[in-house]
């Protein structure tokens, strides 16, 4: 299995995918991963298979959508937490399907919702999906702001900082805005969202990177 730092340095957008199911053990182990997740967020994700209408309209074929049939519905109780959560947890599961050797894209956008393929309790919605399978191509990796342009490094900055920062700048973002800014004083990091389209998604995603990167020992979130 391919450790999580060479996890998110392979991993990038596929959106297409090989017509094949997924085999059973590797979805029971997908499952139990989310199960961890739910319990440690109190976030309610569901692991939909086998289900095709969800990338089968116009919106998914304009954005390049092709062999979609299963997917990870990322759906929580309503609240100013919920986006952050769910960017999170969801690259916890991008990442671990990577190194389980599937590919995956984040979508806000492209995809219809399909109400009877997962369960929305009253005060719930759904965020956003994530979709997976085996890969046609690995995609490519994404252009990156430069580190200067997304915290405040300088000649003092310590390695376990740049090292955060280098794994931040691997993580997706909507339309790869890249609209974070993460500063440091003293063991104290606090990273922010710019006001943009699924900015605070991005956001989760990024932290779950930087903790990564620079070892969850080395500080402390603000
Ligand atoms: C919150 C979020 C929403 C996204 N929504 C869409 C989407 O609706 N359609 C799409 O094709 N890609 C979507 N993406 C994928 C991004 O375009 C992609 O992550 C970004 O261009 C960086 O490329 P990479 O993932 O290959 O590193 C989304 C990514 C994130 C993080």
């Amino acid at each position: 299995m391919l450790t999580i730092q060479d996890a998110m340095t392979n991993r990038h957008s596929v959106r297409s995918y090989e017509n094949k199911e997924l085999p059973q053990n590797l979805k029971e182990q997908l499952l139990e991963r989310i199960n961890q997740c739910n319990s440690e967020s109190g976030l309610h994700i569901q692991l939909v298979s086998n289900e095709p209408k969800a990338f089968d309209g116009m919106m998914a074929h304009y954005g390049k959508f092709s062999g979609v049939t299963n997917y990870i519905a990322l759906i929580g109780k309503k609240g100013p937490d919920l986006e952050e959560k769910c960017g999170y947890y969801g690259e916890d599961l991008v990442l671990f399907l990577q190194q389980l050797g599937l590919n995956t894209c984040w979508v806000a956008m492209s995809f219809s919702r399909i109400k009877s393929a997962y369960v929305i309790e009253p005060g719930e919605k759904l965020c956003l999906v994530i979709s997976l399978g085996y890969g046609l191509t690995t995609g490519v990796p994404h252009q990156s702001k430069p580190m200067e342009a997304l915290s405040d490094v300088n000649s003092r900055t310590p390695d376990w900082f740049i090292s955060g920062m280098k794994a931040a700048m691997l993580a997706p973002t909507a339309i790869n805005q890249q609209k974070f800014k993460i500063s440091l004083t003293d063991k104290v990091v606090s990273a922010k969202a710019g006001r943009a389209f699924y900015s605070k998604v991005d956001l989760g995603i990024v932290k779950y990177h930087f903790e990564i990167g620079a070892g969850k020992d080395n500080f402390k979130w603000k």
